[in-house]
């Protein structure tokens, strides 16, 4: 087992009517305040409008029309500049985890001279950061409760993942009332990006019972309340135990003891929403099973072999034969929920499979001594070929 260290410095306001705490909690950081949000959802469900009355007496200005999978030039660049013009004091990142990455880009980019991206890409060091208050709408990233910003940049096909302390939101604000509106597929995205980030914490080469415990609960969690909310998109307890679990599922504390990882499956669904602007969690569901089973070896079968009995009661022996149910099983919950489980219902098709393959294997270190199975860029390619 691996020594660690865990911190996290985010005070998370939880359940019903916890936006009633914003204004004070605001009030300690400044005047100047950077509302960041995406692209109206907000303003549909009433939360701009309720936001705007509660800051009266703050100045407010606005960074608007923020995307999925955030982009740098257009929004990151943007926020920076209207920080630096106007001596913001602190950014309230109101949205899903774009409009939270695109906030923590921001805080490191606007108390730096030189070119953030320097920052995002590890070239440079941030030394400090704008505070970050949030209003979370939505249950997927985990970008709430944790010190990672995903940013994309179109022109090179980039999406990198940039982690410091720095950039944990300071306050985050999670009403499940808020996910009431989020669309069927957006919840299914969300949840299977939740059970993702959970996967490529179990499997990993050391972990604990605690911790394996923890994770097949969650897991467990999100199979069960993902259904209740799909069919009633206004179910407090499931948008409550979905919000729970998501926050839980990014912030490390399942990989306390596991030792360094590499998040394989990120890695290549990185690519494919780095080239083709696809939801994250929708890429993540397709890769998933391909990724399973074109892992599951003598090697590796334990930890599937865990996972099985922590979930399902296969009454089974044979280790592989549980594995692949277990992958089964998987498939079918993500179809089940209504994700299309081919790269090729996305209108992907193999002609950049080679590219996003080489890309991955330059950037995203999978071939690495952490991995819990090494992944060359053939393996990587095959996977993609996989998933069509
Ligand atoms: O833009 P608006 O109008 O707000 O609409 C959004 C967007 O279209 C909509 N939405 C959000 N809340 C809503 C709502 N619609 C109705 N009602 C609400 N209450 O949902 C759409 C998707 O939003 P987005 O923020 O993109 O989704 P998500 O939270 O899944 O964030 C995805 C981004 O986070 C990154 C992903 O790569 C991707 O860029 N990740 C961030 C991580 C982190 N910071 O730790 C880890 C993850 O692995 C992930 O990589
Ligand atoms: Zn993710």
């Amino acid at each position: 087992m691996f020594n660690f260290k865990y911190y996290t410095p985010t005070k998370l306001i939880f359940g019903k009517g916890s936006i009633s705490e914003l204004e004070l909690s605001l009030k300690k950081y400044g005047k100047n305040v950077l509302l960041a949000y995406g692209g109206g959802s907000i303003k549909k469900i009433g939360l701009y409008e309720k936001i705007k009355n509660i800051l009266k007496d703050f100045n407010i200005f606005e960074l608007d029309g923020i995307k999925p999978n955030p982009k740098y030039k257009e929004s990151v660049l943007k926020g920076i500049e209207i920080c630096k013009k106007n001596n913001i004091d602190v950014i309230l990142a109101v949205g899903g985890g774009s409009v939270l990455d695109c906030s923590k880009a921001i805080a490191v980019g606007a108390l730096y001279e030189g070119d953030v991206w320097d920052i995002l890409t590890y070239k440079a060091i941030a030394k400090s950061a704008l505070p970050i208050i949030d209003v979370l709408t939505l249950a997927a990233t985990g970008s709430e409760f944790d010190g990672n910003a995903v940013i994309s940049r179109t022109e090179t096909n980039d999406k990198v993942g940039y982690s410091s302390d720095l950039i944990f939101p300071k306050i985050s604000i999670l009403d499940p009332e808020y996910t009431y509106s989020v669309s069927k597929l957006q919840t299914a995205a969300g949840t299977a990006d939740a059970i993702n980030h959970i996967l490529e914490q179990f499997f990993v080469k050391e972990s604990t019972m605690l911790n394996d415990a923890m994770m097949a609960s969650a897991i467990k969690s999100l199979m069960i309340n993902v259904k209740k909310a799909l069919k009633n998109p206004n179910d407090y307890n499931a948008r409550y135990e979905l919000m729970y679990d998501a926050t839980l599922a990014c912030n490390g504390i399942f990989s306390n003891g596991s030792g360094p990882q590499n998040w394989p499956m990120h890695g290549i669904e990185h690519a494919l929403s780095g080239y083709y602007d696809i939801t994250h969690g929708v890429g993540l569901a397709i890769i998933t099973p391909r990724w399973m089973e074109y892992i599951l070896c003598d090697k590796t079968v334990d930890r599937f072999d865990i996972l099985s009995d922590l979930l399902f009661d296969f009454k089974e022996e044979d280790k592989f034969i549980k594995s692949k149910k277990l992958i089964n099983e998987f498939y079918k919950f993500f179809e089940s929920i209504g994700i299309p489980m081919h790269l090729k219902d996305l209108n992907i098709d193999e002609s950049r499979i080679k590219e996003m393959a080489s890309h991955i294997n330059k950037y995203e270190n999978l071939d690495n001594e952490y991995a819990f199975y090494p992944l060359k860029e053939k393996d990587i390619e095959k996977i993609l070929i996989n998933s069509l």
